[in-house]
């Protein structure tokens, strides 16, 4: 059991939230949820002020979620147009290229401009409200410029992160039918390019929608430019004006779709919308944080991923924040990167996550001791759970033991940060999840959907909305009920597992479904599985998730070829590279397990539970076995089992 850490005596004193605070405004919200809500939505500027405020149902009869319905406004005036007259020259953007020395920075009235143009230039290619617009781009300043563009003119953005393959692209422009597609030349990370607009390229064949490809000239790298079609960035804004009103957009109105993976099928497109998300991006942004104007605040997430929406542009742009955005990696040119940016920007906050702590505690500390890092005040953490011994090193070595850890935990689906220790509310209890924020109603049930008090462990649900909650799958209303409030009737299922211990203190344990988190990116098996099918010689695949020391979780596949085909060295590699072709390089196998067959019950259903173990190497108590079609597999498997390296 690891220590637990008091909240220290000047973050009691001086932060935003002390426990006291914490307590009366967790009663607020859950007591009188309207008046709650009425006021943090203040900390927005509404072109029409909203007089209907929670408007939600989770029960089948009534199903709906609505928040600030009647209001309206404008998500990209909020995160910039506001702040002009006080902070127009204040930094909104500092950027930090792939390699040292090359680096932007972007004022919010350059922002202002940027973003004018850029949405002028959109609606010159024929770009409208309520259009999709697909942007696959680095982290470079004009991700965030194509966001905001989007929300200025009321389009809704679809970001795909630029390590997906051209198939998994083409699915996610085909599932929202997007127009147009803004991309760059090419990536570049840790010195590697990435061959972005070549991507496109191979992704546009399958697709009919998109009519205009929008082209950054990042690396100045050999592509084709397809004529009527692809555009160049730089020419297009230059052409445009610098002023562009900023639509006025209902408060349920989309913002963004974003790609997620669940336990079934296709990934799905979660919709999110303007008021309500805006509104808990911001307000989670000033509190978990602890946010103070002027702070230097640095999400190292890519904005591929939901973290990236909330905390590197939305929460942080709509409190007038300066985001730090770097485009690299944490090991490239060498291990000491990230606490160099920190001391070279001082920044003041540091929210990364737990696979990078675990990769770069393994090179040791000297890489990080070499560095001041004395401008940090507080750290984060989200994506996946943390181990405690990861969380004690970056405490200790990266935080010098003076800047509380802030543990979120959320997901795509809840837009904004669900639980967390508030850094001047809450002892740190390491690996914690700890403490719901404003207006979440965390419970645990067990496998029947009972409630279960006190210290427990079960499956978390949340019984009531909160207001960046997606509102829709896109294009499948349906589907977003059946797979979030049917497992439970009436309760947002989460999908992960949970503790409360004896304090009411929350822990994460892991999904309890077919979803697996690989240095917390999000994957489906099904997934991985339908790739492998998809190879000509594989007749059956099954895949899940084991404990991996830097990823979190690795991807094993166990693998039937066909009968004619022999298991081989060069058959495993092959069949690692069709997979980061099909999805991409986040979706490598880890190990191919050469199965001759799978334990399927008698009615042919694959029993995972017994895979996991295998992989996990605990077969010493595989459990009943007695149901299975062909109880002798589990024993080859055993026995035929690869010790992952
Ligand atoms: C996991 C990322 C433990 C969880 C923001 C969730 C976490 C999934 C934490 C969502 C955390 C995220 N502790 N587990 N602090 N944060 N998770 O949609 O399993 O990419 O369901 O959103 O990551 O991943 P997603």
């Amino acid at each position: 059991m690891s220590s637990v850490h008091p909240v220290p005596a000047e973050w009691a004193a001086n932060a935003k939230i002390n426990a006291e605070r914490y307590e009366s405004m967790y009663a607020a919200a859950a007591n009188d949820p309207d008046a709650f809500w009425r006021k943090e939505a203040m900390r927005l500027d509404w072109m029409t002020p909203f007089t209907k405020i929670k408007n939600t149902s989770f029960h089948e009869a009534d199903f709906g979620i609505k928040w600030f319905e009647d209001g309206a406004l404008n998500v990209a005036a909020n995160c910039i147009d506001r702040h002009l007259a006080e902070r127009g020259d204040a930094v909104a953007i500092l950027w930090e290229g792939d390699s040292p020395g090359e680096d932007r920075r972007i004022t919010y009235r350059e922002l202002h401009e940027e973003v004018c143009r850029l949405a002028n230039a959109l609606k010159a290619n024929g770009v409208r409200k309520g259009d999709r617009v697909t942007i696959y781009l680095p982290m470079i300043p004009e991700a965030a410029f194509s966001m905001l563009a989007c929300a200025r003119v009321g389009a809704i953005h679809s970001v795909v992160f630029g390590g997906f393959s051209p198939d998994s692209l083409s699915g996610r422009i085909q599932d929202c039918d997007s127009t147009l597609v803004i991309t760059a030349d090419e990536g570049l990370r840790g010195g590697k390019k990435v061959p972005l607009k070549a991507n496109v390229d191979e992704a546009l064949a399958q697709c009919s929608s998109v009519s205009r490809v929008l082209v950054v000239r990042r690396t100045g790298g050999d592509i084709l430019m397809k004529d009527g079609r692809d555009v160049w960035y730089h020419e297009a804004v230059a052409k445009a004006s610098a002023e562009c009103p900023a639509e006025a957009m209902s408060a349920e109105d989309p913002l963004f779709i974003l790609y997620t993976s669940g336990s079934t099928g296709k990934p799905k497109g979660v919709l999110h919308t303007s008021g309500g998300y805006l509104v808990w991006a911001s307000m989670t942004h000033e509190y978990v944080f602890d946010y103070r104007p002027g702070d230097i605040f640095w999400c190292a997430a890519d904005v591929g991923w939901v973290t990236g929406h909330t905390y590197v542009v939305y929460g942080a742009l709509a409190n007038g924040a300066t985001t730090l955005m770097y485009e690299g990696v944490p090991n490239h040119p060498d291990f000491s990167r990230f606490w160099q940016i920190v001391d070279k920007y001082e920044v003041d906050i540091f929210y990364g996550a737990p696979t990078a702590i675990r990769a770069l505690m393994r090179e040791g500390e000297e890489w990080v001791k070499k560095t001041s890092r004395k401008s940090l005040r507080l750290l984060g953490s989200v994506g996946e759970p943390i181990n405690p011994e990861a969380w004690e090193w970056y405490y200790r070595v990266v935080g010098d033991e003076r800047c509380p850890i802030v543990d979120t935990y959320w997901q795509t689906e809840t837009g904004a940060c669900m639980m967390t220790p508030l850094p001047g509310a809450h002892a740190l209890k390491p690996g914690a999840a700890s403490k719901p924020m404003f207006g979440v109603k965390p419970v645990i049930v067990d496998a029947e959907g009972k409630v279960l008090e006190g210290p427990t462990d079960g499956n978390l649900c949340i019984t009531d909305s909160w207001p960046g909650q997606m509102r829709t799958v896109w294009g499948d209303h349906e589907r977003f009920f059946q797979t979030y409030f049917t497992t439970y009737p009436g309760k947002y299922f989460t999908g992960d597992g949970c503790r409360r211990d004896e304090d009411g203190y929350y822990w994460i344990t892991g999904r309890v479904d077919d979803v697996i988190n690989v240095s917390g990116h999000r994957m489906g098996t099904a997934e991985v599985e339908s790739a492998l099918v998809a190879h000509a010689k594989v007749a059956e695949a099954a895949v899940v998730g084991y404990p991996h020391d830097i990823k979190g979780q690795g991807i094993y596949a166990y693998v039937t070829l066909n009968a004619n085909e022999t298991e081989s060295a060069e058959v495993r590699a092959e069949l690692v590279k069709w997979v980061r072709q099909e999805i991409g390089p986040i979706a490598t196998p880890d190990v191919i397990h050469f199965a001759p067959g799978l334990p399927k019950t008698r009615s042919g259903k694959i029993m995972r539970r017994i895979l996991r173990k295998i992989a996990e190497g605990d077969t010493s108590n595989l459990g009943d076995i007695s149901t299975l079609a062909d109880p002798s597999v589990v024993e080859s498997l055993v026995t035929s089992r690869s010790v992952p390296a």
